[in-house]
């Protein structure tokens, strides 16, 4: 059954990658930086349309909204030993799928404003925000990589092959 379709799993790994090489390898304000970070803004847009107007049920946001309702209900099925995982995103890691959505749109935003705009080029507050904001999206990765593990472990249900193959 096909899970993640192409553009899905295109966008995901595009932005594993982007997002590891910002963060550890480019220098900030350097092109390969910009130039990589506005690539996944837009592709996060092309993710968003798919999101909305897509073909995919499993990857419609609507799917995998998560309201505070969803997420206790997620919480008690976990405390009671979940063993089956839903086909799509569940709503702790919907939670986490929104904040990646703003966080790379926040830093493209600051990243644009810091380069194009000449009276914020060295603003503070851009810059440590920038950085604040690249250090949650890390530390957020972190905790999704690890989350990911353990319910793989858990419900036998193998995600990271459904990400690079798209079907289970
Ligand atoms: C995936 C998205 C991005 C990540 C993870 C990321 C991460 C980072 C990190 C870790 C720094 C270094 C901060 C420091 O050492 O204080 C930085 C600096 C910077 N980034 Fe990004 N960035 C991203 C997107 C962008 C975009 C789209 C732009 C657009 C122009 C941009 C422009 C800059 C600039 C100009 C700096 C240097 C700021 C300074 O002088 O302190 N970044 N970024
Ligand atoms: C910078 C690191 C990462 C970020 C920002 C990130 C972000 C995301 C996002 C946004 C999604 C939702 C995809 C969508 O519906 O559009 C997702 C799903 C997923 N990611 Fe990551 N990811 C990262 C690293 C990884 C790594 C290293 C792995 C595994 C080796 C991984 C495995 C998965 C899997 C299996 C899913 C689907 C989960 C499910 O079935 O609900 N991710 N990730």
């Amino acid at each position: 059954m096909l899970i993640w379709d192409r553009l899905v799993r295109s966008w995901h790994w595009c932005l594993v990658a982007v997002v590891v090489a910002n963060y550890w390898f480019l220098e900030g304000g350097d092109d390969l930086h910009n130039y990589a970070g506005y690539a996944i803004f837009a592709l996060m847009i092309l993710r968003l349309g798919w999101g909305i107007w897509g073909r995919n049920p499993y990857a419609l946001l609507k799917s995998f909204v998560p309201t505070p309702a969803a997420i206790r209900k997620h919480l008690v099925e976990l405390r009671a030993g979940l063993k089956n995982h839903t086909a799509g995103h569940n709503p702790l890691g919907a939670l986490f799928i929104f904040f990646v959505f703003f966080a790379i749109t926040y830093l493209s935003v600051t990243g644009w404003l810091h380069e194009e705009v000449d009276a914020l080029f060295g603003n503070d507050f851009l810059q440590n925000s920038h950085r604040w904001v690249s250090d949650a999206l890390m530390i957020a990765a972190g905790i999704h990589l690890t989350a990911v593990l353990v319910m793989q472990k858990l419900t036998g249900t193998p995600l990271i092959t459904t990400m690079i193959t798209g079907k289970r």
